[in-house]
């Protein structure tokens, strides 16, 4: 991609946090596995994350084919856009692509189906992940290809006053804000990255990246995103 060969730069962000002194209970790919619409991308990638041994969490961003992700993730230790609870968390994954459109929207049946995963789960706190930021980026072009109904969306979640983290994919760089008492989170890809505030498409020379998220009983979280130097 652009220069980039996006299975060694997702190797070497795998080898570095596995060679890290932080160890994750799960991982979660927030979306845009492949973007050759072909089954072998995601045995690759399959191939590629369950050398980390610990279950892995994928959501469909807009590079992705439904049909086919859900068929290569359809077991252990994968799971398609899935929720699960962990220590007095719900983690909810969401489903926020339009087929055919870069841009997103969470339908009013997600919104059905995330509504009835937290009325029946007695976690306290609430993690919700999907592709498309639910916020302006500030970049015009990437603005064009958002979320239609972030603040919906927002608004929508926020009535539960238990969801503490919003996390996205989808714009490759940084973004971490407070949003009515959600903060939102956005991380790098684990290849190119987007300029940040560009008018019109435009990549940086930022490295590949992920972030490591902590969640505490009590509700408390810690998130530090980590650069990863080839
Ligand atoms: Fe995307």
């Amino acid at each position: 991609m652009r220069g980039t060969n996006t299975y060694a730069s997702l190797t070497s962000v795998l080898e570095h946090y596995k060679a890290s002194d932080w160890s994750a209970d799960f991982a979660l790919v927030t979306g845009d596995l492949i973007q050759d619409d072909t089954p072998e991308a995601y045995v690759h990638f399959c191939n590629r994350l369950s050398t980390l041994g610990i279950p892995v969490y994928c959501l469909p961003g807009n590079h992705d084919v439904r049909a086919l992700m859900r068929e290569a993730l359809d077991e252990p230790p994968f799971h398609y856009c899935a929720s699960f609870e962990s220590d007095n968390w719900l983690v909810v994954s969401v489903d926020s692509c339009l087929s055919g459109d870069a841009g997103g929207r969470v339908s009013d049946e997600e919104l059905d189906r995330i509504d009835a995963e937290i009325a029946a789960s007695p976690a306290e706190h609430i993690m919700v992940c999907l592709h498309h930021p639910p916020v302006p980026m500030n970049s015009a072009w990437l603005d064009t290809v958002g979320l239609q109904n972030g603040a919906e969306f927002l608004a929508h979640i926020g009535a539960s006053g238990k969801v503490r983290l919003a996390v996205f994919g989808h714009v490759h760089q940084v973004y971490d804000a407070p949003h009515n008492g959600i903060q939102i989170i956005g991380t790098p890809s684990t290849c190119r990255q987007f300029k940040q505030g560009s008018v019109e498409f435009a990549v940086d020379d930022n490295p590949p990246a992920y972030r490591q998220i902590s969640l505490y009983t009590d509700g408390r979280f810690d998130h530090e995103l980590v650069w990863v130097n080839q």
